[in-house]
């Protein structure tokens, strides 16, 4: 990848490309949200939200939301209501499937962690789906085996947390 990657906010310009990627990530799962449902979490929290930006377009997008501990947002739901600092939910982490292994996720993930400490938030939670609870296992997350993620989210769905890593930790 010869571009820089430029790890910003979602733009209404950007929703299109958001949409497309998360149909393709999700539809062959099942699990596939569409616009409104995407666009309502995004809403809630635009500041914990971002997009890679290669080239001037959405090359991956990330969605995250303050949500209360051990309880996911249910998939066939828009957001209802914001909920105060403590804990942010890494909704969705989606990187075009010809730009992976190249690090936008890192790009993505760093942002967020900046993010979550500048709110003052403790933990970032997640709903691992497709099998990807490696991917969060290397990156820190630990799951919860007393929490089973009701709303849609499919049998191997595994919700995990960690920590805020503090700043010199990698994320
Ligand atoms: C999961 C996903 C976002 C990772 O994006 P990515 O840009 O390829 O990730 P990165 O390049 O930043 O990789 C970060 C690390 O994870 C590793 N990794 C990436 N994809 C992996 C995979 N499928 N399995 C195991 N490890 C993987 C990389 O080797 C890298 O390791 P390193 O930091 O030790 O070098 C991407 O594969 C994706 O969009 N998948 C479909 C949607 C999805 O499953 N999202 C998560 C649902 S909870």
């Amino acid at each position: 990848m010869t571009e820089p990657v430029r790890v910003r906010r979602i733009t209404a310009a950007d929703w299109d490309a958001v949409v497309a990627l998360e149909r393709d990530a999700y539809a062959p799962l099942g699990l596939c949200e569409g616009r409104a449902a995407l666009q309502s979490r995004a809403a809630v929290s635009p500041g914990t939200c971002f997009v890679a930006d290669v080239g001037g377009r959405a090359a991956g997008y990330l969605l995250a939301l303050p949500y209360p501990a051990l309880t996911v947002p249910d998939l066939g739901r828009t957001e209802p209501v914001a909920v105060p600092p403590g804990n942010l939910h890494l909704h969705d982490i989606v990187v075009a499937p010809a730009l992976r292994r190249r690090g936008l996720a890192r790009h993505l993930l760093r942002r967020l962690t900046g993010a979550a400490r500048a709110r003052g938030d403790e933990r970032i939670s997640l709903v691992a789906v497709g099998g990807s609870d490696r991917f969060w296992s290397a990156r820190g997350f630990a799951p919860h085996p007393d929490v089973v993620p009701t709303g849609g989210y499919g049998a191997d769905a595994v919700y995990m947390s960690r920590p805020v890593p503090a700043p010199r930790e990698v994320s």
